[in-house]
């Protein structure tokens, strides 16, 4: 990997790749043994345009688990309000010796348009880019499938809510597809589809009845009303009504289905809090699962060659 924007190109084997790297970093991340060297001496700046909880802090802590110097840059500080242009803070953060950009950014092709501006030898992440990519929370989402369902083979999964609006779900369908799952469902009122959806490869569900129908991975979407400029929508009273997760319409799934929210959730809009704190829930392994992909990821830019010898030994410093 030279820069990560996209899950778009990138095959099986190389997704794979990502998740067994993330697999030996799980301990690293979670602070049961000690951090790795593999980034020292590199200088990783999070640019976040956007706001974040999530994914901020757990691509600060998977930098500084790879012994990175980390720098958050407050855009609401910056010299930005003053009316420095983007490139030209690219510019001004590359004098400071940075090797890599990760960039949330409210406009779809962001990531995209700084990766075609930064000087070769700098790595661009993207942390999710308006309706467009969120691929890293993809790719933790697939590594906590495979932690509880061991594999992708056979497997159903529904995908509940706003699918417009949404960057983690393109990316989610693009790698639950690419890894091999039997079948991917959408489920959403007409007003939260895209239109190009039936081409994305799922099948597509307005009904939570049928689409639930022995499903084994549900994904919630919330509204992300921050994307919507004045569409048509239905009240979140109405939405719950038909389309938020609770224990009688999670009885629909298959028994031993997971439940899944990449976060922030919004209760009692899309979910119950009965199911997102309930024994089907794994919207926390979500979370500690991003400082691995996360490490993964950056170590896979920076280097592969560094991130495929700690796979091999397995030793911290
Ligand atoms: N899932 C996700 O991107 O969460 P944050 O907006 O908190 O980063």
């Amino acid at each position: 990997l030279r820069h990560f924007l996209t899950l778009d190109g990138l095959d099986r084997t190389m997704l794979t790749r990502i998740l067994d790297t993330a697999d030996s970093f799980i301990e690293v991340g979670a602070r049961r043994i000690k951090n790795v060297p593999l980034l020292r001496g590199s200088t990783v700046v999070n640019l976040f345009f956007e706001s974040s909880t999530r994914t901020r802090s757990t691509f600060e802590l998977a930098a500084k688990r790879l012994s990175a110097d980390v720098l958050n840059l407050d855009i609401g500080t910056s010299a930005t309000a003053k009316g420095e242009s983007l490139s030209d803070t690219l510019l001004n953060l590359e004098a400071m010796a940075s090797d890599m950009f990760v960039v949330r950014h409210s406009r779809s092709g962001a990531a995209h348009f700084i990766a075609s501006q930064v000087t070769p030898g700098v790595a661009i992440i993207n942390a999710g880019d308006g309706r467009h990519s969120h691929p890293t929370q993809a790719m933790l989402d697939m590594l906590t499938i495979r932690q509880h369902k061991g594999g992708f083979e056979g497997l159903k999964v529904a995908i509940v809510g706003d699918i417009l609006h949404s960057r983690v779900a393109r990316a989610q369908i693009r790698a639950l597809n690419t890894l091999g799952v039997e079948e991917v469902r959408v489920i959403a009122p007409d007003t939260l589809l895209p239109t190009d959806v039936e081409s994305l490869g799922c099948r597509v569900d307005d009904s939570m009845q049928s689409g639930l129908a022995d499903v084994d991975v549900i994904i919630m979407l919330r509204l992300q009303r921050e994307r919507m400029e004045g569409a048509l929508l239905p009240s979140e009273r109405e939405f719950y009504r038909v389309y938020g997760l609770s224990n009688e319409k999670l009885a629909w799934a298959h028994p031993e289905a997971i439940v899944m929210h990449p976060g922030p959730i919004n209760r009692g809009v899309e979910i119950e809090s009965a199911v997102a704190d309930g024994p089907q829930s794994v919207i926390l392994d979500q979370v500690t699962n991003g400082i691995a992909i996360r490490m993964a990821v950056m170590s896979m830019a920076m280097g592969g060659q560094r991130a495929t010898a700690w796979n091999r030994t397995g030793e911290g410093s």
